[in-house]
């Protein structure tokens, strides 16, 4: 919506996103994991988070599943209805980096256009996608979930990789192969990253 007539005008806080990254001693950012359903975006997503916090970061997992059960409860899996999912979770993102967090975000994503347009909303640095990679064939031989079996019996439409379109990342800022490398190896590969992008400062050793 055009909120540009809504007569609405901003307040600025004295509490700055910069002032509360100097408390929390890491700079805020959107790890944006996207893949297939079953490519391990969310296990990923959480093995990360669990070793932020442990070395005492401000962190919070945003998740496809979770997510679908309240903020977008009203959204279904047309690709109108996943826009719209996308859009929600990059405000939401937004406002959990102006908070100071380290926010990851576990959602399927599927269209090119939706995860840049969830770019756009963040200062560049401030936003990084994370290609979970593994292929349509080895998450449906997996399925955890029991999904794909579904959708191939057409009990489930519009699901993504059968029916429904997945978009690979072009130039994804860090590509994890979680069809292959372990969750050990592929939660280290996440943190040297975010070293190397100065979301995280080494620790004193
Ligand atoms: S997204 O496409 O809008 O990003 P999201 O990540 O929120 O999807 O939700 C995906 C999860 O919803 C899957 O992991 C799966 O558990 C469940 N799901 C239910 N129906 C579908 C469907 N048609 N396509 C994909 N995932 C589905």
């Amino acid at each position: 919506m055009n909120t540009t007539n809504l007569h609405l005008v901003r307040h600025a806080a004295t509490v700055t996103r910069h002032r509360r990254a100097a408390l929390f001693g890491h700079r805020s950012a959107v790890l944006w994991f996207t893949g297939l359903s079953g490519a391990g975006k969310s296990t990923l997503a959480h093995a990360v988070e669990e070793s932020l916090h442990q070395r005492g970061s401000h962190t919070y997992v945003l998740d496809g599943d979770n997510v679908r059960h309240g903020l977008c409860s009203d959204l279904r899996f047309s690709l109108e209805d996943r826009s719209e999912n996308i859009r929600r979770i990059g405000e939401t993102a937004k406002l959990f980096v102006d908070a100071g967090c380290i926010v990851l975000t576990a959602f399927i994503s599927p269209l090119r256009i939706d995860r840049e347009q969830a770019r756009r909303l963040f200062e560049v640095g401030d936003f990084f996608e994370i290609y979970c990679r593994a292929s349509i064939e080895i998450c449906e031989q997996r399925d955890i979930k029991g999904l794909y079996q579904k959708a191939r019996r057409g009990e489930i439409k519009e699901f993504t990789g059968i029916s429904s379109p997945y978009e690979e990342p072009i130039q994804p800022d860090l590509i994890i192969d979680t069809g292959a490398e372990s969750l050990e190896d592929s939660v280290e590969r996440v943190l040297a990253f975010l070293l190397l992008r100065d979301v995280l400062k080494p620790s004193p050793s």
